[in-house]
């Protein structure tokens, strides 16, 4: 499934269009409010004071760019001299996606507002941050099991009959006996304790058509 996910003929190593030719639609393509409100949010937690002002705006897995764009967009409406302050990355693994979103940056802001991009979460390491990712949580790979059995396909169907220890206690945690176990999510987890020292992240999955996170967690350290 990462192969079929990230490899070289992978989907999400490939996908350009969003729509009836390419990827499903998200909040992110529909409307700049989505971005707007993350915006107002981040201003809430540095007015606050939980976030400093010289903090991070880091998404992960942005596509073509457009909802750190908006969050940027929004930020010059609402508290402008952030702008010079704040800063902006974006992990992404592909190089054609970095390209894209350095170009719309550039489109959208002439230069004026600076992009970063880093390949992966282990190459921060930065003391304020503001994490967010949209549609990630279910673009990770995972393993089908039954029984605590792993399926795989051979001749045309799928059979249940390869062990993986880790899967099986990951199983038996979490109480299941048929379904998916998602593999990556831990590592995810780990690297983002080790990219800033005080952050919140927030991720949407299906939650953002009903304008609110699947999952917000605040880190202080
Ligand atoms: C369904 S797409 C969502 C794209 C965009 N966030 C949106 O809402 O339109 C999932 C994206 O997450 C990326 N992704 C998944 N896991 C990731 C990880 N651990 N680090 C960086 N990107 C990741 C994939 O490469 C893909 O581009």
């Amino acid at each position: 499934m990462t192969e079929w996910l990230y490899g070289e003929y992978g989907y999400y190593s490939n996908y350009k269009e969003i729509g009836k030719k390419g990827d499903f639609y998200t909040s992110v393509s529909a409307s700049k409010f989505f971005g707007g409100t993350i915006a107002k949010h981040i201003i809430k937690l540095i007015d606050e004071g939980f976030l400093e002002k010289n903090t991070t705006i880091c998404e992960i897995g942005a596509h073509k760019g457009y909802l750190l764009a908006d969050i940027v967009q929004f930020i010059y409406t609402l508290k402008p001299e952030l702008l010079e302050t704040l800063s902006f990355t974006i992990v992404e693994r592909f190089d054609f996606l970095q390209i894209e979103q350095t170009q719309y940056f550039q489109e959208s802001f002439g230069g004026v507002v600076k992009l970063s991009h880093v390949n992966s979460l282990k190459e921060l390491n930065l003391y304020s941050a503001f994490f967010i990712a949209n549609e990630i949580f279910d673009a990770f790979s995972c393993e089908l099991i039954y029984q605590d059995k792993i399926g795989t396909y051979e001749e045309g169907k799928i059979v249940f009959n390869e062990e993986n220890s880790w899967v099986k206690e990951k199983a038996k945690k979490y109480h299941k006996d048929k379904g998916e176990i998602t593999l990556g999510y831990e590592e995810f987890a780990l690297e983002m304790a080790g990219a800033a020292k005080t952050f919140e992240f927030m991720t949407y999955d299906y939650g953002e058509m009903q304008a609110r996170p699947d999952f917000s967690i605040r880190v202080y350290k």
